[in-house]
């Protein structure tokens, strides 16, 4: 960057609040969900875990979200793993099940401000009422989602903000009038409705239908390339990206989100913009791996990375806060005409403006989704022309970031110092890939904590009798991919529990056969033992239990994995299967002792084609897997046959036995 006498070819940009202004804005955030995207945060050793948190949520230091997104867990698979839900049965609630309670609170110990948006991508099997959809009896569907939102209140004393229908999958106009009557008549009036988590359609249909206008405080699109229609446009309702990124989360990450904030304004008039996801905290290959702001995925090491995107994100919140405005189109936002775009906001008091450019290039800013349009970018130089209350300005703070794509190092969120304001005017040379942040404020900062330690593989051999979790909570480092497991306690000794009973109303099928899975460990795991106890529940058992390598696929693909599945039945018999289906047996027989009363132990041991199996340490099976080609690797697993509870404890996991 450079500061520049403007020249002919300079190009003069109006920042004037003399004519009116824009829209409010409603924050940046990220979605913890959506699924199971924060799994592998939760047990990071302390203080490592606090330090993440850290460059998530603290003012002033790193992104400084303004937006915490959560998904309500509904025992469904969705993307990286399932979240419990706080209804597993129609006849139960609990509020201490999972990790976004937890994340919620820390969120808010660091921003009290912060707003808190949640959102169901599935739901547990009663909630339809016999019906396969959730809108088989809105009344109980909103009573599930209101109860999720009073549970926070008088649980965590946690305000939930923001609510929204059922992520990207049919909306019911009906629902949201009978979930906006429920919220006022159960005291949550402030509880705002974001409708509907898919494309801008929802905003034709409040057209005319007042009840569901007023009923929703904001139309939410997904992945909107920036772009919104005119009928949301006009509608009258803020717009909001309410998810969007979903990128990897190197430079060109950086490059897609930085246009994006800018851009979801400039070109769709989105007033709220919110990454999925939040962190990349959930295992390599599993989907989506890395399409976080940041990244952590090695509770065991406590190596964690801080990337470029937590960056771009501090170039607006940490100089912009909900509720300031965006200047006009006509005097501060717009395009830049070399390519690339600028903002200007204001405070609610008119005194204080900021201002952020972006010069991202078309091939280092694509994102995942919509495929982007073909633009260039050139270098320009530009002059800020302060005009209306502004031109009393006299010095404006500069923060710069540089994206690099060819090996060298970024430049990122640098406080290059005060620059004056000469006659209302700042001239600027911009490169290509910049961001620059103009503020008046004298805040912002650069926040670090000492260097994470190095990575490490998932550490061999490995042990959890779970007495180390917390009850109700997930098992660490145990990613369900279906079902649900919790840690239980029979007063002297925890174990783990599998909850559910019935088929969940499912978000991407990964459900189509019913068995509950959880993986662990490394997707590159070849040879390995895998051990653990088990015992049938007496009431309401699944019909079996399994342990498992080489699991290879995972995610909504959890149904079609392949690997080495080892069954035990509750009547007494076994099978080893190549695939989680369970159809493609190698062997099977009869267990020499019952196994459907008690605990009992199951292991298996892989190596190269063979596998070995044995039940209470006697040896049940020596078989050749008759794999063709190498085996494929993957993940260790436990889970059940079908849904049904399950218990299960002491987990060993070795290269051999
Ligand atoms: C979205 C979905 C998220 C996640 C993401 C991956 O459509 O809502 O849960 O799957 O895609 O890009």
């Amino acid at each position: 960057w450079a500061l520049v006498v403007a020249d002919d070819d300079t190009i003069n940009l109006v920042f004037d609040d003399t004519n009116g202004l824009g829209r409010t804005f409603e924050g940046i955030g990220g979605i913890s969900g959506g699924g199971a995207t924060s799994k592998l945060l939760v047990n990071y050793p302390q203080p490592l875990r606090d330090q993440i948190l850290d460059y998530l949520f603290l003012p002033n230091f790193g992104a400084s979200l303004q937006i915490l997104k959560v998904e309500i867990g509904g025992d469904v698979q969705s993307t990286d793993g399932t979240e419990a839900s706080h209804m597993h049965n129609s006849w139960e609630e609990n509020y201490e099940r999972g990790y976004e309670w937890w994340l919620m609170l820390e969120a808010k110990k660091r921003n009290p401000d912060i707003k808190i948006y949640s959102l169901p991508w599935g739901f547990p099997g009663w909630v339809g009422q016999g019906s396969s959809s959730p809108y088989g009896n809105t009344t109980v569907l909103a009573d599930y989602v209101v109860r999720w939102i009073n549970g926070a209140k008088t649980h965590y004393n946690i305000t939930v903000d923001y609510v929204g229908i059922w992520n990207e999958r049919p909306c019911n106009n009906d629902y949201v009038k009978v979930l906006r009557k429920t919220l006022n008549e159960r005291g949550f009036q402030h509880t705002l409705i974001v409708a509907s988590d898919n494309g801008w359609e929802f905003a034709d249909g409040l057209y005319g239908d007042h009840e569901l206008a007023n009923a929703v405080h904001a139309v939410g699109c997904h992945y909107p390339g920036t772009w919104s229609s005119n009928s949301a446009k006009y509608v009258g309702k803020a717009l909001w990206a309410s998810e969007d990124y979903s990128t990897f989360n190197d430079e060109f990450g950086a490059g897609c989100w930085a246009r994006i904030l800018n851009q979801n304004y400039v070109d769709g008039l989105m007033t709220a913009t919110i990454a999925w996801d939040l962190i990349a905290s959930y295992y390599h290959n599993l989907d989506f791996f890395r399409d976080g702001l940041m990244t952590a995925v090695e509770p065991w090491s406590g190596h964690y990375v801080v990337n470029s995107p937590i960056w771009v994100t501090a170039h607006t919140t940490q100089f912009v806060s909900v509720g300031w405005k965006y200047l006009n189109h006509t005097a501060g936002v717009g395009y830049l005409k070399n390519g690339g775009s600028y903002v200007g906001l204001v405070s609610p008091t008119g005194n204080d403006l900021t201002i952020v450019i972006e010069t991202m290039t078309h091939d280092h800013s694509q994102c995942i989704r919509p495929g982007l349009p073909w633009y260039t970018v050139s270098p320009q130089n530009v002059s800020l022309n302060l005009k209306g209350h502004f031109s009393k300005i006299t010095k404006l703070n500069l923060w710069y970031s540089q994206l690099s794509f060819d090996g060298k190092l970024s430049n990122m969120f640098t406080s290059m110092g005060p620059v004056q304001v000469v006659n209302g005017m700042v001239n600027l040379t911009l490169g290509l890939d910049q961001i620059y942040t103009l503020t008046t404020l004298s805040g912002g900062h650069k926040g670090s904590h000492p260097t994470p330690p190095s990575s490490h593989p998932f550490p061999l051999p490995y042990f959890d009798d779970f007495e180390g979790n917390n009850l109700y909570n997930e098992p660490n480092n145990l990613a369900q991919q279906t079902g649900s497991f919790e840690v239980l306690s029979n007063g002297s000794n925890k174990f783990i529990r599998q909850m559910v009973m019935e088929w969940p109303l499912s978000w991407c099928g990964a459900e189509s056969v019913g068995k509950a899975v959880t993986v662990i460990g490394d997707s590159t795991w070849d040879d390995l033992f895998i051990e653990i106890d088990f015992q049938f529940p007496t009431v309401n058992a699944s019909n079996g239990i399994f342990v498992a390598a080489r699991i290879n696929q995972a995610g909504c693909e959890m149904d079609h994995s392949q690997g080495v599945f080892f069954f035990i039945t509750s009547d007494n018999k076994y099978s080893l299967t190549r695939d989680s289906r369970a159809t493609d047996e190698v062997t099977s027989g009869n267990l020499p002792s019952p196994a459907h009363t008690g605990w009992h132990k199951i292991s298996l041991y892989v190596q190269g084609s063979k596998a070995y199996g044995a039940f209470d340490k006697r040896d049940l099976f020596a078989v050749d897997l008759n794999v063709h080609g190498s085996p494929v690797p993957g993940f260790a697993g436990i889970g059940t046959y079908n849904y049904g509870l399950a218990d299960f404890d002491n987990l060993h996991i070795a290269l051999t036995p």
